[in-house]
């Protein structure tokens, strides 16, 4: 039996929020330094429109490598998997996500896959348009198509913040274009991606973009397919096996449900048929992923029985 009230969340928040003393705030984006560690909120999604949530639902959070698997889906509707797979790999890397090691010792220079930031910002170069704006502007109407709100936008300041310190990602950028898998302006893409980053919402957004990947791309309530149901497996494929980062082998073992987190602390997850799950929760383990959020999911996949395993 799924969990059906706001109360039985509230209670496993009361629980996981202990754990956001274990963690720490990213603050390589000077921006999300700012964020209160002891913030913990989650909501669940069902594909027939109810929803329950709880804690601090109403803070907005920027999605940073969540967005990861949204422009994945959009780059693979835009270009097609053997395109895109000639330029990212598929396989988990157990390196840090910004790691740079293993695209010197690869031949081809390919990123291993699209979740880490190597294999993002190939993604990213991927997306079609006809100027970094166009590009954003359609990428952020496919998020606001998913999360059925018009008003999601980008935070300027997280943006702005990441921009002027994205030096780690501008190294990835600049060895990618000496190996000519991306060829445009690096500078142009850090803006384009440092944007994709910062887009925000809440976690009730957030849980409902997690259930169209849940419901093999399909939006119940306005009967649409926004993804091709090959797409959104292959999107929830990849949340199982590389989206926690160095840390999804352990999460598919203790939750095992397929999900994807980001260093603002947000983790979007995908219940297979059933539902969306939305947490943020900014006080981060050593490996970039919220503590108590991860905690969240735990006591949630053990008392619902929601492993896909
Ligand atoms: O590129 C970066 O470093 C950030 N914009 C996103 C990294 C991230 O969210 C890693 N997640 N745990």
């Amino acid at each position: 039996m799924p969990c059906q009230s706001s109360d039985e969340l509230n209670i496993l928040v009361k629980e996981a929020r202990e754990y956001t003393k274990e963690g720490k705030v990213a603050n390589y984006i000077p921006a999300l330094g700012r964020a209160n560690p002891h913030d913990l909120s989650i909501a669940i999604q069902y594909p027939d429109g109810q929803c329950i949530s709880a804690g601090d639902i109403e803070r907005k959070i920027s999605l940073q490598s969540i967005s990861k698997v949204i422009s994945l889906a959009l780059v693979l509707m835009d270009r097609g998997s053997n395109y895109v797979f000639e330029r990212v790999g598929m396989e988990p890397t157990g390196d840090p996500f910004n790691s740079i090691a293993k695209l010197e010792t690869l031949s081809p220079a390919k990123p291993l896959n699209p979740m880490i930031n190597a294999g993002a910002l190939v993604v990213t170069h991927m997306i079609k348009g006809n100027s970094i704006e166009d590009r954003f502007q359609r990428l952020l109407s496919f998020i606001r198509e998913m999360a059925n709100d018009s008003t999601i936008d980008y935070c300027e300041d997280v943006a702005q913040s990441e921009f002027k310190t994205a030096y780690l990602n501008r190294a990835l950028c600049y060895f990618l274009k000496q190996h000519h898998i991306i060829e445009e302006d690096v500078e142009k893409l850090i803006d384009l991606y440092t944007k994709q980053c910062a887009i925000e919402m809440n976690c009730l957004e957030l849980a409902r973009i997690g259930m169209i990947f849940a419901m093999d791309g399909v939006d119940l309530e306005s009967g649409k397919q926004i993804i091709p149901v090959h797409i959104s497996r292959i999107c929830k494929t990849f949340m199982v096996t590389c989206g926690m980062y160095n840390a999804s082998g352990e999460f598919a073992i203790k939750i095992g449900i397929p999900a994807k987190s980001g260093v603002s602390g947000g983790i979007m997850g995908a219940v297979p048929g059933k539902f969306g799950i939305g947490i943020f929760g900014p006080a981060l383990d050593e490996k970039g992923n919220s503590v108590a959020g991860i905690k969240l999911l735990e006591l949630l996949s053990r008392n619902y029985k929601l492993s896909m395993f």
